[in-house]
């Protein structure tokens, strides 16, 4: 007779946990970003100061070793690059774990615009290249803020770009946040892959296409097959669920620090039951709901005593001194703009949750 044995949440966490980081490799970046953390972190405790990881992109989940396909996540960086300037405002110092080449804070308002940046240069009358006079005020600006960020080295910017090295450096990066204790914020913007390849189902070369290339590559040492491979002239592609992070990182890798998560959905009608079933399953603090065609103008925070808020702010034309850089004749993309970023209200409302939780303690 089988009997059945209840494994508690905690020790199956822990078992997810292990097994995941025995079975799937150590990026080669770790011990630098480890590093740089370390010292960014123990500067900003003996300050006294608040740490905040923002995570922003979306992690990738290669198919070969030797990656030539992946399957990608949606997320341009908007959220996270445009919170991270606003909890910098707030007097954070920021840790903004992102996709390599996604929107970076500061410079998200000159990069992947529609504008070439050379638009924003001109040359004077000697012949030197400056800031074109319609962009010097909201320039000055930016460069101001950067400037400080850069003076109070508040800034860290670390990168990542598959679910693999996402989850090993968000682990390591909680471990070392843990002496921050409640000062420490976890505000996961990031769009995680819930689906991988795990190492022992990666193949090592391009997948052929061709029929007469087409050979089951060998497969580790575990001779498992391949998670995605040809079958006639169709790509089969088997899918492992990637281990819920939340739960670890909520229970064993940061038990004292206040984490927020994001909820993306595409249906209206499942938004905030989705935010609030992830409460529950993770007991963490809030629930950011955003929509994928709304999220630049509405979110909700679902919280863990069962409050529902909705932050929406006015559509319309941003204004100069909100956007920076934005041309002065109006374009179908630029009516869509909100009037204020969203962000501007979200980081303020997470501060003041923040400081009541630090000044009250654990509410979860
Ligand atoms: O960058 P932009 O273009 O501005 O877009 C921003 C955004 C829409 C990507 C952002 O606001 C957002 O919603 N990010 C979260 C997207 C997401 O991953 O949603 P999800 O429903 O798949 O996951 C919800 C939460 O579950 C995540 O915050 C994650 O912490 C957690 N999760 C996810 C996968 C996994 N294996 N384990 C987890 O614990």
């Amino acid at each position: 007779m089988v009997k059945e044995v209840h494994i508690p949440d905690g020790v199956q966490a822990n078992r997810i946990d292990m097994e995941y980081f025995e079975s799937n490799p150590k990026p080669a970046n770790l011990d630098a970003h480890s590093t740089l953390a370390r010292t960014f972190i123990e500067h900003h405790a003996e300050q006294n100061r608040r740490v905040a990881l923002v995570t922003s992109g979306g992690t990738t989940v290669p198919l070969e070793n030797q990656t030539v396909r992946f399957i990608d996540n949606f997320s341009a960086g908007t959220r996270g690059a445009t919170s991270a300037e606003y909890f910098l405002e707030s007097g954070y110092a920021v840790i903004f774990l992102h996709r390599q080449y996604s929107l970076l804070p500061y410079s998200r308002h000159y990069s992947h615009s529609t504008n070439c940046f050379l638009d924003y240069m001109t040359f004077n009358d000697a012949g030197m290249v400056v800031v074109n006079t319609e962009y010097q005020h909201q320039m000055a600006d930016v460069l101001a803020k950067y400037n400080k960020a850069r003076k109070e080295n508040t800034l860290l910017l670390l990168s990542f770009t598959t679910v693999n090295e996402y989850l090993w450096y968000l682990r390591e990066l909680a471990m070392l946040m843990q002496p921050l204790g409640a000062k420490s914020l976890f505000y996961l913007a990031a769009a995680v892959s819930d689906f991988f390849v795990p190492a022992e189902r990666m193949v090592e070369h391009k997948i052929q296409s061709s029929e007469e290339f087409h050979i089951r590559q060998p497969n580790g040492a575990t001779g498992q097959p391949p998670a995605a491979h040809m079958e006639g002239k169709q790509l089969l592609i088997d899918l492992d669920p990637v281990p819920k992070f939340l739960k670890m990182l909520v229970d064993r890798w940061a038990p004292q620090s206040m984490i927020i998560s994001f909820k993306l959905e595409t249906d209206p009608s499942i938004l905030a039951e989705k935010a609030r079933s992830a409460l529950k399953k993770y007991s963490h603090h809030l629930v950011i709901g955003n929509l994928l065609n709304t999220r630049k103008w509405e979110v909700v925070f679902v919280s863990a005593d069962g409050g529902e808020k909705w932050l929406r702010v006015p559509a319309g034309r941003r204004t100069k001194s909100v956007t920076g850089l934005l041309p002065d004749t109006p374009s179908t993309e630029e009516s869509r703009e909100p009037a204020v970023e969203i962000e501007s209200w979200i980081v303020p409302e997470i501060e003041t949750l923040h400081t009541e939780w630090i000044g009250h303690g654990d509410q979860r």
